[in-house]
């Protein structure tokens, strides 16, 4: 498509999307606070009430009867308290042939996190994705290493005999990409849609997440691809038996569902029962691991998001103005540009927030950013910007250091392999793992997701909280030898090998 095409269809509330997101939180934070206002009105009156009646109760009553401050306390709880007992546990996928120090922090991998959540199936799997490679037919190299991918998908082929039902939400896939994969599950019996984001916001489907038996959820980087077990870094999270959390994230997997109808368009607004009460203004209160935590899952672009729904735009700006110590950030790649756009536009929201986060309230910042031959040239003048900021004087600290997952003669070979793909956050308060690379496109037009956990700090004799886990994994690989300093780079240095 020409670029004066693509100009002329964007519509007027696209394009004050792009331009300013900003005042559209700002709108939208002011809709919450005003409904805010209105709770905080409505329990203070309640609080009259049961004061009032509890006054009286005392006085006429019950002339000795217990305080009545005893009675406040039995107001109505918040609907947001879930009492499953909920576990949580990060999923790695640790390329071959990457070796950390001893006692390196090491967590389950995706492989074996995706054949237990197969296993313990018991009545449905629905799967949001993007692509589906799990054999390795698509490249052409007979890889050893494609045996794990191969293994889910013949496990995977398997469910719907055993009386679990498949549901699978697929972003469509472009001409020359190959559909073995989904066929074969068709046959199997499973059920696939395919959901035309193209057409729908000009981006694709890019989440990336399970949802078993509407209890057990996986949700992070990892494609449906065999690399993404064996060739490609990645992070996900995987929660347990939390059916409060899973029939959330229910609610977002059958938003895709209904726009892979043939022909369907984005309803506006979205049904009633697509909605939520948990977000970031009023998170679920559960405990993980037995630790209280606060949970909510956040979406992109805004069109998919149902009343309640935080935008991960939003959730994303408001953790890292939250945060009072430090932010950290592990992406494959970061663009403050709508990368896709033609001609290019500059989308500074991310980029603006990491400034003021560094300016305002000396927080520490630190990018570890994925780097490989696909990585975007215009992606290192920006981040050196960012870099740049780091300054002794006034303490402005902002880091940034490029990971490079190493590559021997025969994994050159395989095509879109060896990076480091994670997609999260870890602040002093939260931490944020997601299914977007950070740029524009991917929280304005391309279907995401994130799931945001603070919890408050565990006893010191119980497990880590998520955070401490999610922190732990972050040193490791800033502190590791496949990192390197954006500003130790010579000039003519082509680490990533970028072409
Ligand atoms: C690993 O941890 C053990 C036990 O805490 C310790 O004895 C050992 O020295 C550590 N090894 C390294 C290489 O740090
Ligand atoms: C989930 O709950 C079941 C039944 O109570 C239990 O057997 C299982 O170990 C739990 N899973 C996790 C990961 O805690
Ligand atoms: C909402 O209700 C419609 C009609 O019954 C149904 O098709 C859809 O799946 C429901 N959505 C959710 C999120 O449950
Ligand atoms: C994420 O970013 C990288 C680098 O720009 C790109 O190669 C990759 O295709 C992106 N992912 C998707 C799904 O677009
Ligand atoms: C800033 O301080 C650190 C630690 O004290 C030091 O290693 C570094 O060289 C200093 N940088 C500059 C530019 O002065
Ligand atoms: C939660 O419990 C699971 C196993 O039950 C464990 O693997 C995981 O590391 C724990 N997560 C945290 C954050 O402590």
């Amino acid at each position: 498509m020409k670029p004066s095409t693509i100009l002329r269809k964007l519509n007027a509330q696209e394009i004050q999307e792009q331009l300013l997101p900003a005042e559209q939180l700002n709108r939208r934070a002011q809709q919450y606070s005003q409904r805010a206002q209105l709770a905080v009105i409505l329990v203070a009156t309640i609080l009259v009430a049961t004061l009032l009646a509890g006054v009286l109760t005392h006085l006429f009553i019950l002339p000795f009867g217990s305080p009545f401050l005893e009675r406040v306390e039995v107001l109505p709880s918040s609907a947001n308290i879930c009492t499953d007992p909920c576990r949580a546990v990060l999923v790695e996928s640790i390329p071959e042939g990457m070796t950390y120090e001893d006692n390196s922090t090491i967590n389950p991998s995706t492989f074996q996190t995706w054949q237990n959540l197969i296993r313990d199936a018991r009545s449905s799997l629905d799967i949001a994705s993007f692509y589906w490679t799990l054999t390795n037919d698509d490249t052409h190299t007979h890889e050893a290493t494609a045996e794990q991918g191969e293994q889910i998908l013949a496990e995977l082929m398997q469910l719907p005999q055993r009386g679990v039902s498949m549901r699978i939400a697929v972003s469509t896939p472009k001409s020359k990409q190959r559909l073995d994969d989904l066929q074969a599950l068709e046959q199997s019996g499973a059920v696939v849609r395919k959901v035309n984001m193209g057409r729908l916001t000009r981006g694709v489907l890019h989440t990336k997440f399970w949802i078993v038996d509407k209890t057990h959820i996986y949700l992070g980087s990892a494609n449906m691809d065999w690399r993404s077990l064996t060739q490609v870094k990645e992070l996900g999270a995987a929660v347990y038996n939390c059916s409060c959390l899973a029939q959330d994230l229910g609610k977002m997997f059958e938003a895709y569902w209904f726009l892979g109808l043939p022909d369907a368009s984005i309803p506006s607004p979205w049904p009633a029962n697509y909605s939520t009460t948990f977000n970031k203004e009023t998170p679920l209160e559960v405990k993980l691991n037995g630790t209280d935590a606060s949970v909510y899952l956040s979406s992109a672009p805004p069109a998919l998001c149902a009343e309640g729904r935080t935008e991960d735009l939003h959730s994303l700006l408001s953790i890292i103005d939250d945060a009072s110590e430090f932010v950290h950030i592990a992406v494959m790649s970061y663009l403050p540009t709508m990368e896709f756009s033609h001609p290019g536009r500059y989308w500074s929201a991310i980029d603006n927030q990491l400034r003021k986060a560094a300016y305002e309230r000396r927080v520490h910042i630190r990018l570890l950013i994925g780097c490989w031959e696909h990585s975007k040239a215009a992606m290192f003048p920006f981040l050196k910007s960012l870099a740049a900021l780091n300054d002794n004087d006034t303490h402005y600290s902002v880091e940034v250091r490029l990971f490079m997952v190493p590559v021997d003669e025969a994994q050159a070979k395989i095509p879109y392999a060896r990076v480091n793909h994670n997609k999260y956050m870890v602040t002093d308060k939260v931490a944020y793992i997601g299914t977007s690379n950070w740029s524009g496109d991917y929280f304005l037009r391309t279907a995401g997701s994130a799931l945001v956990v603070s919890q408050s700090e565990a006893n010191a004799n119980v497990e880590p909280t998520l955070q401490e886990q999610l922190l732990a994994v972050f040193k490791r690989d800033w502190n590791s030898k496949y990192s390197r300093d954006i500003n130790t780079l010579g000039l003519r240095e082509n680490i990533c090998n970028i072409h």
